[in-house]
């Protein structure tokens, strides 16, 4: 079943057009990575989808519903769990405290206890935010877009200043939520822990979708190694034993 579905969005900026006319649907159990180097309109393409920033033109359904005039703490109430790419704990509340806020924003029973256990917060529910560790923060932003439990879970590069250990971990429970129903849409530079977790894969080039891939198909696409991961290898000098 379809989840999410955004068709012909547009993002215009100025003179620049950073979304051209992108096509995306993701079902439930499905993990959609969006690939693509830095500027490609990744973040642009998260934030017209849940709500950040308003598309030009375009339409976002949920569930088949038309949410495209919806704001983003509406979208947040119907379904729509997003991890934003810059940091957004609020510093000064307690791990509980951050669950509980969204968890009130959006209508859902406090509790915090299980979505906190889920990234493995669970003893640390009394600490300031502003005291975590990045890694910690990173899955508190995680488990806020988790404790009500989303339709479709948006993260964007959610592994960033998570370690490799945490990264595998991460990518484990995005699966998990995945495999319990949960359409998950995922953006990373960490190419190799995305595509793992990945059931589909697209390529975002200067705003536009250039490939839709299964990962394995992906990895070896001539479009991908031509324009994306052959010129990100060659740019890494070769091991010095
Ligand atoms: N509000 C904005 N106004 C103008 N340009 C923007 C705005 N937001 C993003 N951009 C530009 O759009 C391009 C895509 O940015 P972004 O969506 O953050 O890419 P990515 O997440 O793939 O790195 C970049 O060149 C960025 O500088
Ligand atoms: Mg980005």
């Amino acid at each position: 079943m379809t989840i999410l579905e955004a068709t012909g969005l547009r993002v215009v900026r100025g003179e620049r057009t950073l979304l051209r006319d992108v096509d995306l649907s993701v079902a439930a159990g499905e993990v959609l990575g969006v690939l693509g180097p830095s500027g490609a309109g990744k973040s642009t393409l998260f934030r017209a989808i849940t709500g950040e920033t308003r598309a030009d033109s375009g339409v976002v359904r949920l569930a088949g519903e038309d949410v495209t005039r919806e704001p983003l703490w509406r979208r947040a109430q119907l379904g729509v769990g997003y991890v934003p790419q810059g940091p957004s704990v609020l510093w000064e509340l307690t791990v509980r405290e951050n669950l509980e806020t969204f968890q009130r924003i959006t209508g859902a029973p406090l509790t915090p206890e299980p979505s906190a256990a889920a990234v493995g917060l669970a003893a640390r529910l009394g600490v300031r935010a502003g005291e975590l560790s990045a890694g910690e923060r990173r899955r508190l932003e995680l488990a806020r877009a988790i404790c009500k439990r989303p339709k479709v879970l948006v993260c964007d590069e959610p592994f960033a200043g998570v370690d490799p250990t945490g990264a595998a971990h991460l990518g484990g429970l995005l699966a998990d939520l995945a495999r319990d129903g949960v359409a998950v849409v995922l953006a990373d530079h960490h190419v190799a822990e995305a595509l793992a977790v990945c059931t589909r894969a697209l390529l975002l080039l200067d705003g536009a979708v250039e490939v839709d891939a299964t990962p394995d198909e992906f990895r070896e696409h001539p479009v991908v190694q031509g324009r994306y991961l052959g010129t990100w290898t060659r740019s890494i000098p070769p091991p010095l034993v």
